[in-house]
């Protein structure tokens, strides 16, 4: 019997209902599907959050796993990214060892979390220093880019036919072996295929085979999906003028990792990913100039990956830079009817908690904040400096709030529902409208009791008020009716309509297992004359409106 691919099911369920979903069988693959230019990533038959939590780079082996679970643990994830390098899979050609995948399955499942896999082939951050000895020293059958002089670079070329076909063998061979220990259990959810691909330092392989590419017309599939700059049709130069080097690199590098996303596809059908060293949103994208990983999955040329890669899913952005405009750029522009928002890496610096907000507002199917496991290690000054329970510390409260939720909350998501702020770098106040008439506004760096301009709280405004670290996420859930998780933020509820309006009910408390409101306590009085004011422990608030 032919089985019905992701993309085919992605399809119907553009015009399929939630009921539809409901009523999928449990023990049905992974999927991304669309809806309105919405996504999910339906798990067990329902859409999914992916709280997640990327391990550190070297946490890919069966001995280093003692020092991710702990962390994990105290994140509150329900999902771990970990890499699986062909290098430790391969070590000999034609030889697999998935030794290390299934001890890893097995701890997932006993720890009762998912998995996403990294699969560090060709290119991690660029590099092909997770490709086997074998791959890594023999240029004249794994081929490097080579640059206008003839001079080698670092970078294996994504044009070397022999290197695809080697790393293609190797993805299939995990994509079955995956089919084999986990298709019953989807311990698995999603693929990323390579590490932050492209290049720096040369903008794209200038070896004869390039360069006769370079010389062709640029395919119509590129044309239809990323605007000519130039010319309507021709070669990359007389179409893309400036841009042409980085945008033939892009399409050299979505060719290759099309060929082995589609092959794993076809044995073991999971959504699949890239991931992007991101290049700043702000100013508008330029032509390369050493500036940035050129031919990777950048914002500025997703349109090439979406023409060339139709098996790989998302274009992901990894978000290591703590401005605020350049954030909310990176989401504007990775948030697309085309392209489910996930951020499969961050910083885990207490700076960008306020993010998560943002992101899982924003509809996002995931996030995953990076070096989430207390191996001696940290990427400081990307992230923190911290290695033990002090880094997961000011993460892990906005998990534990969104746990409970999550199920809802993907589902409030897929139905656009919700919307997330997180603080400016300017602390200003931000708003928020909603259908049937209501706003919010959101400010930041108050004590809960009174206003800002009273003299005393003037004078002596709260520490976090010198800092960046609210945010509130929102979802309306009913005509009137809101849930809110926040930290260190103010939120007043209005109505936008001349009438008067005021809170009907403002209760704390929690989602439970099977998905019930709990509420704890109202809040009333004192508890909202200030508005609703969220402090350092995120939590989760119903809120009911009503107009006079
Ligand atoms: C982004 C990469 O994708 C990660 O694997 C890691 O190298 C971080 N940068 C830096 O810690």
């Amino acid at each position: 019997m032919k089985t019905m691919s992701n993309k085919t099911f992605k399809h119907l369920l553009t015009v399929a209902s939630l009921v539809a979903l409901a009523s999928a069988h449990a023990a049905d693959t992974p999927k991304l599907i669309e809806r309105d230019g919405r996504h999910a990533l339906i798990v067990d038959g329902a859409p999914y959050l992916m709280l997640g939590a990327q391990v550190h780079n070297s946490s890919n082996y069966a001995g280093a796993l003692k020092q991710v679970w702990p962390a994990i643990h105290d994140m509150h994830a329900n999902t771990v990214e970990v890499p699986v390098a062909w290098e430790q899979v391969e070590p000999t050609e034609g030889h697999f060892d998935f030794s290390f995948v299934d001890t890893l399955v097995k701890e997932a499942r006993e720890h009762q979390v998912h998995l996403v896999l990294l699969w560090f082939g060709s290119w991690k951050n660029t590099s092909p220093q997770y490709a086997p000895e074998w791959v890594k020293f023999n240029n004249a059958r794994f081929p490097r880019m080579i640059d206008k002089a003839g001079k080698p670079s670092y970078c294996l070329s994504p044009n070397g036919e022999e290197t695809m076909q080697a790393d293609k063998r190797a993805f299939v061979a995990l994509m079955a072996h995956l089919k084999q220990v986990d298709e019953k259990e989807h311990t698995v959810l999603m693929m990323q295929v390579e590490n932050e691909t492209g290049t720096y330092g040369l903008v794209r392989d200038f070896s004869p085979k390039a360069q006769a590419a370079f010389e062709q017309a640029v395919p119509a599939a590129v044309l239809k999906h990323k605007k000519p700059v130039n010319a309507a049709t021709g070669t990359w130069s007389q179409v893309y003028g400036d841009y042409a080097d980085q945008y033939f690199h892009a399409y050299s590098f979505a060719r290759y990792i099309e060929e082995i996303a589609k092959a794993g596809r076809t044995v073991y059908d999971l959504p699949m990913y890239v991931n992007n060293a991101l290049r700043d949103s702000i100013p508008p994208a330029k032509p390369w100039n050493n500036d940035f990983a050129s031919g990777g999955p950048s914002y500025d040329v997703i349109d090439i990956y979406k023409a060339v890669a139709p098996y790989i899913d998302i274009v992901s952005p990894d978000i290591y830079n703590p401005d605020s405009k350049q954030f909310a750029a990176t989401i504007a522009d990775h948030l697309r009817p085309d392209n489910a928002l996930f951020v499969p890496e961050m910083s885990n610096a207490p700076n960008y908690a306020r993010y998560f907000y943002g992101i899982l507002g924003a509809g996002a199917i995931g996030i995953s904040p990076f070096g989430i496991d207390y191996a001696n290690y940290s990427n400081y000054p990307l992230g923190t400096a911290l290695t033990d329970g002090r880094m997961t510390a000011p993460l892990a409260p906005i998990y534990a709030a969104f746990a409970p939720v999550q199920r809802h909350w993907a589902r409030w998501a897929f139905e656009g529902k919700t919307q997330g702020v997180a603080e400016g770098d300017d602390h200003a106040d931000q708003m928020l409208t909603f259908k049937n008439g209501w706003k919010a506004k959101v400010s930041f760096g108050q004590w809960q009791f009174g206003e800002k301009d009273w003299p005393q709280n003037a004078k002596n405004p709260p520490p976090h008020a010198s800092q960046t670290l609210g945010g509130v996420a929102v979802a309306q859930v009913g005509e009137n009716e809101f849930v809110l998780i926040g930290q260190y933020a103010r939120v007043r509820i209005e109505s936008s309509t001349p009438q008067g309006s005021m809170i009907a009910s403002a209760e704390e408390g929690q989602f439970d297992a099977k998905g019930n409101w709990v509420m704890e306590r109202r809040w009333n009085g004192d508890q909202v004359d200030w508005g609703l004011n969220f402090t350092a422990k995120p939590l989760v608030l119903k809120v009911r409106m009503g107009r006079y």
